[in-house]
């Protein structure tokens, strides 16, 4: 099984182009990564199942398909995530939501869980774990942790922009997980942050900064 997939889909490429501009405002860079993980998502879900079913043209009967967005969990880690989640849920409006709190200590770079909600029936489910950005790896590990303790089998990772040591993290900590970004970068800096990336994913989506 491949265990990473990076996009190079021109449309994704141009996309994580603009998203990385230091000049594109809260308005378009919120826009984007809706986008983005839409089209992210058209990948991640490949392999998902579809149920067979009957429809009815103006003409005639056909055979269709519908996918089973019920199996589904979007799982945004906030507050960044949810933006992502946006996204998806316009394409798959029937997966229900997992919401998971993390946030990193600036100073110590660990995770802190504050809140975690998931489907009740989150073991029968495909997670999809959403959060723009995978740096050293330990907030998604953490959402791993929190899904894998609620019974959760089946989880991929959604990253738009991701470290090589927080895929090597992910890996070593769940090495049955597979993730799905849009760019794999050259290193953190001293302060934990994606070099080149594209900055601090949740003070751009929201104008805290
Ligand atoms: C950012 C980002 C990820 C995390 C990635 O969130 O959205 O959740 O950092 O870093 P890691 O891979 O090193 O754990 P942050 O902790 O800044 O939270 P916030 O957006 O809610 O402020
Ligand atoms: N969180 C972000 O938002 N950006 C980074 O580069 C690293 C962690």
């Amino acid at each position: 099984m491949r265990r990473v997939h990076v996009f190079d889909h021109p449309l994704i490429l141009h996309k994580v182009t603009i998203l990385r501009d230091r000049r594109t405002g809260h308005k378009e860079f919120r826009e984007l990564v809706e986008e983005l993980a839409m089209l992210m998502a058209y990948e991640a879900t490949r392999t998902h199942p579809v149920r067979q079913l009957e429809v009815e043209t103006p003409l005639a009967v056909a055979k269709g398909y519908t996918i089973a967005g019920q199996e589904l969990a979007l799982v945004p880690i906030l507050r960044a995530g949810l933006a992502m989640e946006a996204g998806i849920s316009r394409l798959i409006p029937t997966a229900h939501v997992g919401h998971v709190g993390i946030f990193r200590d600036p100073a110590t770079l660990q995770p802190h869980r504050y809140y975690a909600k998931l489907p009740q029936d989150i073991a029968e489910r495909t997670a999809l774990v959403l959060d723009p950005m995978l740096a050293t790896g330990g907030s998604t590990v953490a959402c791993v942790d929190i899904l894998k303790a609620a019974g959760c089998r089946s989880i991929k990772v959604m990253a738009i922009i991701s470290a090589p040591e927080g895929i090597q993290r992910v890996h070593d900590a769940h090495p049955d997980v597979e993730i799905f970004t849009a760019a794999v970068d050259d290193y953190l800096n001293d302060h934990g942050y994606i070099v080149p990336g594209l900055g601090d994913a949740g003070d751009r989506l929201y104008g805290t900064r």
